[in-house]
């Protein structure tokens, strides 16, 4: 799930390790580097993590100055050494991230013509399709052309062709792709973060480009092997390691940062003279929008499903909210009236980034809600709020989810003011207690102690429920995601008014049920249906404000006091407590907190 490339002067291997390390925070199950040396193909690879690679490298050094390099996150196949990246054959080394969807089609006409495979992968199709092609005589290019014309599905590839020191080969296709310009030295990578220590000058390429890299710069062409030009950048992100500070894990540092975090993007959005939200122009009448329509994934989509509530509630706009591998194939008829607005961190998500691209086919303008502004996701919408959250390496998404809630609550709350739905007073209370987040965050911090406490009441489970109602529904969500995801114990979250129709079956006291449930009007709502799970035997872990806490005393076996707020900012202000759950919980169980087994922290693959 990560690439990256270099055409230099020095020796490749350390540059391209460090390189990979800079992507190990996307999560990755095996990586591997393959330079040319003496215009041979030699390639060290390594199931697990970066370090394996390391100690394969010290045994067997590799040298050469031109090379690719891979950390892999398995789809097709087992993250075992011999399914790692690089692929290829004596003449052709192939990297790739995605997934070439007619391998199998490929794999057959190609085995009828001779060539031996050596694995199931569906990367060692690309190689031996050029394989096929250099023994025929055609150049590197005119192969790398030829092949591309024959892949279906979607990739980033770099390749490197033996006796070809001075070249690589890339192609961007559904997945991205940057190049870097060094001094006599160029640079390929997935994203601009791997190259950020190398280069500052950085081109993108488009969908379909590829682009040939030589030491002394590239040639791009299109889908249609027309020559192109791609302008040049200069990234903003710094070549700086991104550390941990005294933190143990990105995970804790980046929970830390919440308050900090909330307090830029609000300091983005929020208009200092008039206390309103401001957006970025748009050529799009706030007031004629018909109908949104949100799509994202993982967290990202719990933050969409959020908005959904402010919207109707405050802009009485009508919202759907999709998982975007859904919305996608159910390609939902759309008019030109309606909003599209994705949501990704990393703006990059394969299957967001298919949703933007549908959308934008319905004639709909898109707004996307990021955390990179020079991700694809950005660079193809028509308006971006971006969120400040700074760099995000743990897996499991923190401190960009409050983000994503904030920039989406003041969204709503621009569109309200846009419309007239609300009274310009009521506005200003609803900013007034977006502006108290900060704060009440950094209080939500200092109860650490009484937060690994519940962790010790939750580690042994082997199910754990979590319960909300409205818009703080999707805040059990992801209290549920995060403890799955960190601490493998299966968790699910649930609006609390569904739990009769289903999960009441699986209450008993082994099972804990955690509700977030702050004072405001489905509080009563709520109580009642924890009620029928206390009535069950469940232990009802609560999270509330003092008011709430007190109501709820008779049926809980735990309560976390959070401090007061408007109900409005609730779901930002308890996201906290239940993404800080998990981390305890991980931290109790010893697993591995920042790159959680089997996941990915952006998944280019559909
Ligand atoms: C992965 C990550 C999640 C994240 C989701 C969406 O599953 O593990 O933490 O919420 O992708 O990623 P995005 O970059 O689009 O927000």
């Amino acid at each position: 799930c990560g690439i990256v490339g270099v055409v230099g002067k020095g020796p490749a291997a350390p540059l391209l390790l460090d390189g990979l390390s800079r992507l190990a925070y996307r999560g990755y199950d095996s990586a591997g580097i393959a330079t040319l040396v003496d215009g041979q193909i030699e390639r060290r690879r390594a199931e697990g993590k970066l370090h394996n690679l390391a100690t394969t490298l010290a045994s067997f050094p590799l040298d050469g100055t031109t090379g690719i390099s891979h950390t892999r996150w398995a789809t097709h196949g087992a993250p075992t050494e011999s399914n790692a990246h690089p692929h290829g054959t004596s003449r052709v080394a192939v990297v790739h991230n995605g997934i070439i969807e007619n391998h199998a089609a490929l794999r057959e006409e190609l085995e009828s013509q001779g060539q031996v495979f050596s694995t199931e992968t569906d990367t060692e199709t690309v190689a031996q399709l050029l394989d096929l092609y250099l023994a025929r005589g055609m150049s590197p290019v005119e192969a790398a052309a030829s092949a591309f014309q024959r892949l279906e599905g979607a990739y980033a590839l770099a390749l490197i062709f033996a006796g070809h020191p001075d070249l690589i080969i890339g192609a961007q296709r559904g997945a991205p792709l940057a190049i870097g310009y060094g001094e006599d030295e160029m640079y390929l990578g997935s994203d601009a973060l791997a190259l950020a220590p190398l280069t500052r000058r950085i081109a993108y390429l488009n969908d379909g480009d590829w682009v040939i890299v030589s030491r002394t710069g590239a040639t791009f062409h299109n889908a249609m092997n027309q020559a192109v030009e791609r302008e040049i950048k200069l990234t903003k992100l710094t070549g700086a390691a991104i550390g941990k500070g005294n933190f143990r894990h990105f995970m804790e540092k980046e929970l830390h940062e919440h308050p900090i975090v909330i307090g830029d993007t609000l300091h983005r959005m929020i208009d200092p003279a008039t206390r309103l939200p401001v957006l970025p122009a748009l050529d799009l009448d706030l007031n004629t929008i018909s109908r949104i329509c949100i799509s994202a994934c993982g967290s990202a989509f719990y933050a969409g499903l959020t908005a959904r509530y402010w919207i109707e509630e405050y802009a009485r706009i009508a919202v759907d909210a999709d998982v975007a591998s859904e919305f996608r194939y159910r390609e939902p008829p759309l008019h030109s009236d309606e909003l599209g607005i994705v949501v990704s961190q990393s703006g990059e998500t394969a299957d967001t980034m298919a949703a933007l691209r549908y959308i934008r086919t319905q004639g709909c303008k898109v707004m996307s809600v990021v955390n990179v502004p020079e991700s694809t996701m950005a660079r193809e919408s028509d308006l971006i709020l971006e969120t400040i959250a700074g760099p995000e390496i743990s897996v499991a998404s923190t401190k960009a989810f409050t983000a994503q809630l904030t920039v989406l609550a003041g969204f709503a709350l621009a569109l309200a003011h846009a419309r007239g739905t609300l009274s310009r007073d009521r506005i200003e209370a609803l900013v007034a207690a977006l502006m108290e987040l900060p704060a009440k965050a950094a209080q939500i911090l200092n109860e650490e102690d009484e937060i690994r406490r519940l962790a010790t009441q939750i580690q042994d489970a082997r199910d754990v429920l979590f319960f909300g109602r409205g818009s703080m529904m999707p805040i059990a969500l992801e209290g549920a995601l995060k403890l799955k995801e960190l601490s493998y114990i299966h968790a699910e979250g649930y609006p609390a008014g569904e739990m009769k129709h289903g999960p009441i079956a699986l209450i008993d006291a082994s099972v804990p049920v955690i509700a977030v449930v702050p004072s405001g009007p489905l509080f009563e709502k709520t109580a009642s249906n924890l009620q029928e799970a206390a009535a069950r035997g469940g232990r009802i872990i609560v999270l509330s404000d003092s008011e709430g806490a007190k109501k709820l005393a008779g049926i809980a076996s735990e309560v976390v006091i959070l401090p007061d707020c408007d109900p409005f900012v609730a779901p930002i202000l308890y996201a906290i407590p239940v993404q800080m759950l998990a981390y305890q919980v991980a931290i109790l169980k010893g697993t591995d907190v920042d790159q959680p087994r089997n996941l990915a922290k952006s998944v280019t693959v559909e």
